[in-house]
């Protein structure tokens, strides 16, 4: 009811609405509507009250509640996920990690407005600081082989590409292989995929993904390497706005690749080509140790990616990670 009292407001940004309005309009008493716009009030948003007027949407809380959320989400059906929302936890992977292991249902998505241990891939950190950025870690199901869940780092990369990118957001969005999403040559978001499945599947994957949006700066060492949504347009973007937009970009590409009969992803990966930073470009790719140098000539329907080495020998790799060569691309 609290998302649909903002929606009514919202699409009457200068005017005041009237509770007796609005009350008729969503089935409820003029009480029930005054109890929600307090709530509203006390999760942060500024609404303006006045005798014999109404109520004005003075300014919405920037926060990621579900309700918040809900008011950017354009499609009349149910969601096909459900937030799980936090103040503050030490990773919103463990968090999820911690629900699925108690059952927790697919598309559960953990959101926290705070990380106090954010994890990056290979052990690295993930700066998380209160309100700036977007951390979430998704619940996923998926009925396929443990080998392909991969896949779904991939889609979420796409999903954020479209997503940021959407209503045009933010330009120059791009994929540098497997799943960093940059904004020119930096780093916008990471995403770690972490698996619990044995020889008969999987149980569950968490997909954590962290967006920056209104990071004002970052510190020394990520400075060159990392932006924001902020740091690109100069504007403060709503966080629930974006988060929106990517949970309903991943869970249509899920849907289309899930949907009917066995799972295919070969249209994600000719998308995931569109996006990609890499195709046709000399790049590094490094498995542990091993360094390639190669020209990345594209992507398979398993998620590989292909490159083609200095004696003409094409090569797919699975997993590891490339590094733009004669670019000042992120590495
Ligand atoms: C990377 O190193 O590129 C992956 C970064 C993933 C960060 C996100 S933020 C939400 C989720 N929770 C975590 O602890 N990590 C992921």
């Amino acid at each position: 009811m609290r998302d649909k009292i903002l929606k009514l407001l919202m699409q009457n940004p200068h005017g005041y609405v009237s509770g007796e309005e609005m009350a008729s309009q969503l089935g409820v008493s003029r009480a029930a509507v005054n109890k929600h716009v307090e709530k509203l009030k006390a999760m942060g948003c500024e609404i303006d009250c006045k005798r014999n007027a109404g109520y004005r949407l003075a300014s919405l809380s920037d926060s990621l509640l579900p309700e918040f959320v809900e008011i950017y989400r354009f499609d009349a059906g149910e969601a096909p996920y459900t937030i799980l929302h936090y103040d503050r936890v030490a990773s919103t992977n463990q968090t999820a990690k911690e629900l699925a292991v108690k059952g927790a249902a697919h598309g559960t998505v953990v959101v926290a407005e705070v990380q106090t241990a954010g994890r990056g891939r290979q052990g690295r950190t993930w700066t998380s600081n209160a309100g700036e950025g977007i951390f979430c870690s998704l619940i996923l199901r998926p009925p396929i082989a443990p080998q392909d869940a991969h896949l779904f780092s991939l889609m979420a990369g796409v999903a954020v590409a479209r997503g940021v990118s959407a209503q045009g957001m933010l330009p120059n969005v791009g994929l540098k292989w497997p799943n960093d999403v940059l904004c020119g040559h930096r780093k916008l978001c990471g995403i770690l995929c972490e698996l619990s499945a044995d020889l008969d599947g999987v149980d569950y994957a968490v997909l954590g993904i962290g967006i920056n949006v209104n990071q004002p700066t970052f510190g020394q060492e990520l400075m060159g390497v990392a932006t924001s949504m902020a740091m690109e347009t100069g504007r403060v973007i709503p966080r629930a706005r974006v988060l929106a937009a990517v949970l309903a970009e991943f869970f249509d590409l899920y849907a289309e690749a899930m949907g009917e009969g066995t799972p295919d992803f070969a249209s994600l990966m000719e998308e995931y080509a569109q996006w990609s930073v890499c195709l046709n470009r000399p790049v590094t790719a490094i498995q542990g140790k091993r360094q390639l140098r190669c020209v990345c000539v594209g992507f398979g329907p398993d998620g590989s990616l292909r490159l083609r080495d200095e004696a003409g020998t094409v090569h797919a790799i699975l997993a590891g990670d490339v590094s733009i060569r004669g670019e000042g691309l992120y590495a």
